[in-house]
């Protein structure tokens, strides 16, 4: 019997696993599940670690991870999100950030201008380097002459591979993102990556395009976009965009995968969201479309298309959280498609 590890985490991010994990039940996979509730802001401010070695190790033997969100405002150092997210992205080497969305219902773009504006795209964010490696420091803290150096780091192999998973999974195309006009080093980098697959995978459909301006057309042409491939940073900020193009935040599913190894780590791209945590009104949908890729990487695509055609039927019928435009709560929610699951 697979064991999933489950991090339900802080905010809302218990009341959306919980529903993600009935609807796993609900599949009759035979999965059981190994919950760390301990892992949580509450154990970092009492303890300075919230996610230990052993924790690690579960999370290792298990055969997937599923994650809700984590952060606090009582919690302002990075150090926490570093220590559970950030480190089991980079200890599992989880080098592909999987971020698919689509577009929901016409009623949910935001994007009103009597135009249809269709978006089926998957964001593939480099989920090892940039910015998040903790390579760098600070001199002077604390005074005027402070410097704060955080390297964004770019690797030959970082790069060549990530690029390589979205030329893989492209259906219509695939397109790069970097900010190579500004940046040199890092910028050089992707480029001749870029170039090199390009090689590799001719019959694939490609373009470069600088960030700025993709985030431009991702909203005055999101129809135009496939895959798009970009590092760590670009990715996430990009992911944002695409998830509220797509319907809202709440409903957008990721997976930290390590293709190499088959191990993979699902969450709702959404984060704690302290604002709604406790009003039983947090969408569970991008917690259950993450549960969805978990069951498809572990090997069971049908019951994964399941979860989204009975995501879609409840949201076609309004049977949703408010955020889509629905009236239930987060569990009616969860049972409305438990129950579309038939
Ligand atoms: P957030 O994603 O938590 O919330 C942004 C906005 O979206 C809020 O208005 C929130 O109410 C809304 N929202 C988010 N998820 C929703 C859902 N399921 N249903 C309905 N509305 C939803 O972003 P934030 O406010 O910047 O971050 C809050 C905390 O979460 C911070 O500590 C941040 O570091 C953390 N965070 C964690 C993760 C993660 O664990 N993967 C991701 C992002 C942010
Ligand atoms: C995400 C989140 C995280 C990230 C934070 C919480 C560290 O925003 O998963 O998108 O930046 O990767
Ligand atoms: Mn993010």
């Amino acid at each position: 019997m697979p064991t999933i590890t489950v991090i339900p985490g802080d905010g809302i991010g218990p009341e959306v696993t919980r529903e993600a994990v009935a609807i796993l039940d609900t599949l009759g996979l035979g999965l059981t599940f190994d919950v760390l509730d301990h892992v949580n802001a509450g154990r970092f401010l009492a303890t300075g670690t919230a996610l230990t070695d052993d924790d690690v190790t579960r999370v290792r033997d298990s055969a997937a991870t599923l994650l809700g969100a984590v952060g606090n405002p009582r919690v302002t150092s990075p150090e926490y999100a570093r220590g559970v997210l950030l480190r089991l992205r980079a200890e599992l080497d989880l080098y592909v950030n999987l971020r698919p969305v689509r577009l929901l219902h016409e009623r949910l773009s935001p994007l009103r201008d009597g135009r249809r504006r269709d978006l089926d795209c998957v964001i593939v964010r480099e989920n090892t380097e940039g910015l998040y490696t903790g390579i760098g420091g600070t001199l002077r803290a604390g005074t005027r002459d402070e410097v704060a150096v955080d390297a964004d780091v770019s690797t030959w192999l970082g790069v060549s591979r990530v690029i390589d998973h979205a030329f893989g999974i492209a259906r219509r195309g695939v397109c790069m993102v970097d900010k190579s006009n500004a940046v040199p080093a890092g910028g050089r980098l992707w480029q001749r990556c870029w170039r090199d697959a390009l090689a590799r995978h001719p019959q694939v459909p490609a373009r470069h395009l600088y960030v700025d301006v993709a985030a431009m057309n991702l909203v005055a042409q999101p129809e135009t976009f496939d895959v798009i491939v970009t590092n760590n940073s670009y990715g996430d900020i990009l992911s944002d965009l695409a998830a509220t193009l797509g319907g809202g935040l709440g409903a957008a599913a990721s997976g930290n995968l390590n293709p190499a190894t088959g191990f993979g780590l699902y969450e709702p791209v959404h984060g704690s969201a302290p604002d709604i945590a406790g009003q039983g009104t947090a969408n569970p949908v991008g917690a259950v479309l993450s549960a969805a890729l978990l069951v498809e990487h572990l090997g069971h695509p049908d019951a994964a298309e399941a979860v989204r055609v009975a995501v879609r039927t409840t949201i076609d019928d309004g049977r949703c959280t408010p955020d889509l435009g629905g009236t239930l709560t987060t569990t009616g929610a969860g049972a409305a498609i438990r129950a579309a699951l038939g």
